[in-house]
């Protein structure tokens, strides 16, 4: 489990301030509402005071009460026209920049891209953008607004009391920032419990999602009961960590009450005895007193808010790291891309040495590899030896830097990797799909394919006989991942996909692997009708796979050691040995 140095939640914190602070029409709007609620207060105190000093000490006519009546009255009715508004501008400003890191953090998703993605667990991705974004919605909705309040009404009130009864104006300067150091005292504490939950919470997520995307193989080997104790387990700890954060919660809010019923008594005090003393006069001393609770109020608020402020940083620190982390892997080769080739026809291979950061053990060792147009060209090897790998990095999946792809004599990796995909049809060793009906799924492959394409890519892939029987035909709801559908009906509509996307390239990692020798024969028919004009490149270990290519290549300990037509590579060997991937 990584944990987050206290220092970038700091960091977080202060970028997620100044990203708050320069949507500059929220916190105008803010601003101006809660100079409006100081004035608005002062009006409202001000009135009161007068109604109850005329009340015990001055006999007044009705009309005269009436004023400050309606003046209270209207001050009542504005205040709580400024609170609703304030509580819409937060949760706007909120929704508004909850939508845009949601943005960002999918087309980080989109940039670090399948292979890196795999690395980082699914579940913790997931978590992080489903509930860690949502950890943002208190930061942006109570956090800043009651910021704002406190930076903005306490001033004011101050100011006023200053002006009218300067005494008292210094005790609200004494007592009025003993509130937020409290808060900064507890709250350091409280952080160190809030990262930790929010650890336990991660763990949770992915353990949770991880587990239940492995439930039929954890009941077939008869695992359930320790995975359901596991994640009983992991619940427990988050919730004596939740425990933890509340109890630091429950007891700052506490000693905030407490300072500020303090403060406001020893405001009452102090007027009270002036008062005895006569050094101050009733309705005024009335007005001040009024106003203490005011003053105090917004640091009360932001005392309480300044939880949700902690729990928001963290969150961001999250997020800006996987932001950063994904900034730092697409910047390399992104300075000048170069156009794609106009139907890229040749890709030739030169010396490509690959290993996985962090990995010792050369994938390719020195790859001489290349590739051509009106070919069927099959690469085999043994399990693990890296085929899949190369395909990636010619996919533009993998960033590479050590040897030479270029295509049609362009180097690949200076190439703009977005146009450089979208000429490729890749089918994936294990092809992934998405909830909605085979017909969507297959649409994948060209978003505004006509329904004669996608008749037309499913004969092609021999899907189409198996989904014309379904009840529902293309419409049959996929179920999970495709899970309603056997093995081989999957790799085919993965194929027809692949075959939608009608692109000079194509790179097929497996295509056979599910089906029956007779459906890979047809299978190989219909890819070699598409191999005019095109670069085919098939990943297989399969008899028919093979005997059907034009050009077999052999992977073998990082490097190719064969590139001929089957009967060559064939006459040299037997077959069965080719097929167990033993040389
Ligand atoms: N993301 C990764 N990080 C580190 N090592 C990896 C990663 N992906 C694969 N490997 C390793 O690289 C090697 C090559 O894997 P690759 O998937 O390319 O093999 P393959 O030839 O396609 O195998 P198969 O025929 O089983 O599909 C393996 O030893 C594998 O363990
Ligand atoms: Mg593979």
């Amino acid at each position: 489990m990584r944990s987050i140095h206290p220092h970038k939640v700091e960091l977080a914190q202060k970028r997620l301030f100044r990203e708050a602070l320069s949507l500059r029409g929220f916190v105008a709007g803010l601003l101006i509402t809660a100079v409006i609620t100081a004035a608005i207060i002062l009006a409202q105190m001000y009135s009161l005071s007068v109604l109850i000093d005329a009340a015990f000490l001055n006999e007044w006519s009705a009309s005269q009460y009436g004023h400050y009546v309606i003046i209270l009255t209207g001050a009542v009715a504005v205040r709580a026209i400024m609170a609703w508004t304030d509580k819409w501008l937060g949760m706007k400003m909120s929704i508004h920049q909850k939508s845009r890191y949601r943005k960002w953090l999918l087309k980080k998703i989109h940039e670090i891209g399948p292979v890196r993605l795999k690395e980082e667990k699914t579940g913790e991705l997931i978590g992080l953008q489903l509930s860690g974004i949502e950890k943002l919605d208190d930061f942006y909705s109570l956090y800043i607004p009651a910021a704002i309040r406190m930076g903005a009404i306490p001033l004011i009130i101050f100011g006023v009391v200053m002006w009218v009864d300067w005494p008292s104006g210094l005790v609200f300067m004494i007592t009025g920032p003993l509130i937020p150091i409290f808060m900064y005292l507890i709250g350091t504490k409280a952080g160190d419990k809030i990262r930790e939950q929010w650890g336990t919470f991660r763990r949770m997520n992915a353990h949770f999602l991880d587990t239940i995307q492995g439930m039929d193989t954890l009941k077939l080997f008869g695992r359930e009961k320790s995975a359901e104790r596991s994640i009983n387990n992991v619940s427990r700890m988050f919730r004596v960590t939740t425990m933890r954060v509340l109890k630091i919660a429950f007891l700052s809010g506490m000693i905030l009450e407490l300072a500020a019923s303090v403060s406001t008594a020893v405001v009452a005090v102090e007027i009270g005895v002036r008062l005895i003393e006569g050094m101050v006069g009733f309705q005024i001393g009335l007005f001040v007193l009024l106003l203490a609770p005011e003053f105090y109020l917004p640091f009360r608020t932001f005392g309480s808010a300044h939880h949700a402020g902690m729990e928001g940083a963290e969150a961001g620190a999250r997020l800006f790291e996987l932001f950063d982390y994904a900034h730092s892997e697409t910047q390399k080769g992104e300075n000048n891309p170069e156009m794609v080739p106009h139907h890229p026809t040749l890709i030739e291979i030169k010396n490509l040495i690959f290993r996985y950061p962090g990995s010792e053990k050369y994938v390719l060792n020195g790859i001489n590899l290349t590739l051509q147009t009106d070919e069927v060209h099959t690469l085999t090897g043994a399990s693990g030896e890296g085929k899949t790998t190369l395909m990636n990095i010619l996919s533009a999946l993998i960033p590479y830097s050590n040897g030479k792809i270029d295509v049609k004599g362009k180097s690949l990796a200076k190439l703009d990797a977005r146009r450089w995909k979208s000429q490729i049809s890749y089918l994936s060793q294990f092809p992934h799909f998405f909830p909605g009906s085979i017909e969507d799924n297959i649409r994948l492959g060209c978003q505004n394919a006509t329904e004669d394409q996608i008749l037309e890519a499913s004969r092609l892939a021999h899907a189409h006989s198996f989904i014309s029987e379904l009840p529902n035909g293309y419409k049959t709801v996929m179920g999970e991942d495709g899970l309603n559908l056997s093995g081989g009906e999957r790799q085919r509509i993965a194929l027809a996909r692949t075959f939608l996307k009608k692109s000079p390239i194509y790179f097929l990692d497996e295509p056979g692997s599910s089906l029956n020798e007779e459906l890979e024969v047809a299978l190989m028919r219909s890819i070699k009708t598409l191999a005019k004009n095109r670069i085919i490149f098939i990943l297989s270990h399969q008899l028919q796979t093979m005997m059907a290519s034009d050009r077999i290549s052999i992977l073998s300990k990082g490097v190719i050691t064969e590139s001929e037509p089957p009967n060559k590579v064939f006459a040299a060997r037997d077959a069965e040995v080719i097929v167990q991937g033993v040389y």
